[in-house]
């Protein structure tokens, strides 16, 4: 069932119901604010101004709603670096996951496990304890799933995306590449981390810590919900299908798309919820790609699938966005760049997302309704008349 578009912000009528609240406004995010054409802006600032920034300061963006001073930036980067650290419970947990368990159900485990023998209870402290140990298990689930070696010990001296990129410790990588990666992941970092405040993982992260869950099983249901498909496994299926074009022919992508369409396939890395523009984190990224990767055989794919599919999906009337997102190119730049198993894409998603949301939590928690606090989530269902009944009847 399409959605009705409201008149009114406020009024919800019959059509609205079992739509997946879509649209309707439930409650404030001062972190970010999507706009259906300008994109992503992160408490004021458009995206694209805070993508050269370092990932740190864009965290404590979100945290403190301004930027910090280089003092305060200084001061921030080594309170994280203080942080860093993931318990040896944890790491030593994570060797005992099936292999063939899907990347985000280890995340979820490993953010279980943390919140476990970690958590303080205190909203803020957990928000920072978790962004600052991030790197570390998402480093450990590639390492440890993908049989590389036990989890390598952060360097107190890196950021949290260098640090990340030195914990992966990849095998054979060249500094060169390494130095590809750190460039692709700091992008892809501070692109990821929020997005309004009504997205899935955001919506469920934020429920679940109404009812005072910790930050940590919150940040577990966020990931669980992230991991569907629909939201964050999208990054996934994305590249798998600029994967199986095989061609940088426009006119042969062009029919890809046409033919995918006519047998019901969807076209993946195209279309939002929100947006009705191209997403300025994809603009971003082909950007980047540009710079990086001009000549990569997959990325002339993804430029070529940037012209032809919104040409093909800009004529069909149903289709109220035919432009990409940030899923279209972003698996592309990391398969470039050294990773080229798409399962962990949605992992890195999480890796960068735990930022906002965290931010988002603390603010229901303990700044919102005057320091009060957002209730717990209590959405009405209208129940469906059933005929009365008796058991034995
Ligand atoms: C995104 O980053 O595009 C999302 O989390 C999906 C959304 O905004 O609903």
């Amino acid at each position: 069932m399409s959605t009705p578009e409201p008149k009114d912000l406020f009024t919800i009528t019959e059509a609205h119901l079992d739509t997946g609240l879509r649209g309707f406004p439930v409650g404030t995010a001062r972190t970010s604010k999507v706009d259906p054409v300008q994109g992503v802006s992160y408490c004021g600032y458009p995206i694209a101004d805070l993508v050269d920034l370092s990932p740190e300061a864009v965290v404590y963006l979100l945290l403190h709603k301004q930027l910090p001073t280089d003092d305060e930036l200084a001061a921030f980067t080594a309170d994280l670096q203080g942080r860093m650290g993931l318990p040896e419970s944890v790491k030593s947990s994570l060797s005992g996951l099936p292999r063939d368990g899907h990347p985000m159900e280890w995340l979820i485990c490993g953010l279980t496990l943390m919140g476990m023998v970690s958590k303080t209870g205190d909203w803020l402290e957990d928000a920072k304890n978790l962004v600052a140990r991030m790197p570390e298990l998402v480093a450990a689930i590639f390492r440890v799933r993908n049989g590389w070696g036990e989890p390598l010990a952060p360097d107190p001296s890196k950021g949290l995306v260098e640090n990340f990129v030195h914990m992966l410790g990849m095998p054979d990588a060249t500094e060169a590449d390494l130095a590809r990666l750190t460039q692709v992941m700091r992008t892809f970092y501070i692109l990821h981390m929020d997005h309004g405040g009504g997205n899935l993982s955001t919506f469920t992260g934020k429920a679940v810590a109404s009812g005072h869950a910790d930050i940590f099983a919150s940040l577990a249901a966020s990931m669980a919900a992230l991991y569907g498909p629909l939201h964050g496994r999208a990054n996934q299926d994305c590249l798998e299908f600029v994967r199986t074009i095989g061609t940088q022919d426009p006119d042969q992508i062009e029919q890809f798309v046409r033919d995918a369409l006519a047998s019901g396939n969807k076209i993946y890395g195209f279309g939002h919820a929100v947006l009705r523009a191209e997403d300025p984190r994809a603009t971003i990224q082909y950007a980047l790609g540009q710079s990086l990767i001009p000549d990569d055989p997959l990325f002339k794919t993804a430029l070529a699938l940037r012209e032809r599919a919104v040409k093909v999906l800009s004529g069909i009337e149903k289709v109220s966005n035919p432009y990409p997102n940030v899923d279209a190119v972003s698996g592309t730049l990391l398969s470039a760049a050294g990773l080229t198993d798409s399962n962990y894409y949605t992992v890195l998603f999480g890796f960068a997302r735990v930022s906002g949301i965290a931010a988002q939590i603390v603010d229901e928690r303990t700044v919102a309704r005057n320091g009060k606090g957002v209730p717990i989530y209590r959405p009405k269902f209208l129940a469906v008349d059933q005929p009365a009944r008796r058991i034995g009847d």
